[in-house]
């Protein structure tokens, strides 16, 4: 059997489960949602590093051999202690958000978006800059995770919030945006909407290309999911599924 362990603070690293759900690279992923500390993005890195390893701690009882880290906070603070504390593989999905602009011109104009901790730490920019990008602004959009949280998707509040935190970059200009949180995919009509030239960067699809091609995993007939959460389960389960249903 073969099983992927995903995680993340709340609901937005469903946005990469269905993702590797749908690709059948497992037989069982099986999802933890830490919803009773959501969200990381703005606690201190210790904090967000004790939080990660529960996470691995929680998921290890059923036996995973593989672990994605749906997260990029804690992919950007924890993913070094993380693979201390594992025996199998630990993905992270900010080098795959990186990897998957491999083809793109190098004076693209890039807008990153994260959570505080997430652009604070720096990670997605420093990889980007060794690869050869020049034209990169940053922006903590905190925000957009209780949004997504909440189901509010789309409508006045959430195009407000858009229209606060983007109210000095030219929107016409931007090539690509790095959704870097995994709650940002729901919010892609939103961002479809303000940035109508760019290309969005989905943490989900780039860490599937990356274990496609780092792990040349055999395709399977088909796979499942179980969703487990810190807090309110039941409501968990049926927001998630919600979202695993919705098509994009
Ligand atoms: N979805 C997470 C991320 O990718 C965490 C958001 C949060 O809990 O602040 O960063």
């Amino acid at each position: 059997m073969n099983r992927c362990g995903i995680f993340d603070s709340g609901i937005g690293g469903i946005s990469v489960a269905k993702e590797i759900l749908k690709a059948n690279l497992f037989d069982e992923i099986i999802y933890y949602g830490d919803t009773a500390r959501v969200p990381y993005g703005n606690k201190n890195e210790s904090t967000i590093i004790r939080y990660s390893l529960e996470a691995l701690e929680f998921l290890k009882n059923f036996d995973i051999n593989f672990l994605v880290v749906a997260c990029n906070t804690a992919s950007a603070v924890a993913i070094e202690e993380l693979r201390r504390e594992a025996s199998f593989p630990v993905l992270g999905v900010i080098e795959a958000g990186v990897e998957a602009l491999k083809n793109e011109d190098k004076n693209s104009n890039i807008l990153l978006v994260g959570t505080k901790r997430t652009i604070k730490s720096d990670k997605y920019q420093k990889l980007l800059k060794k690869r050869g990008f020049k034209n990169i602004t940053s922006i903590a959009t905190p925000l957009f995770v209780p949004l997504v949280e909440e189901g509010l998707l789309e409508g006045e509040i959430t195009d407000k919030i858009f229209e606060m935190y983007f109210k000095n970059i030219d929107k016409e200009k931007i090539d690509i945006i790095i959704l870097g949180c995994t709650h940002y995919p729901f919010l892609s009509k939103t961002f479809k909407k303000h940035f109508p030239n760019a290309r969005l960067i989905h943490s989900g699809q780039a860490i599937v290309e990356m274990i496609k091609t780092t792990y040349n995993l055999p395709i399977k007939r088909e796979s499942s999911i179980k969703l487990f959460s810190s807090d309110a389960p039941e409501e968990f389960k049926i927001n998630a599924k919600k979202l695993i249903e919705l098509k994009k």
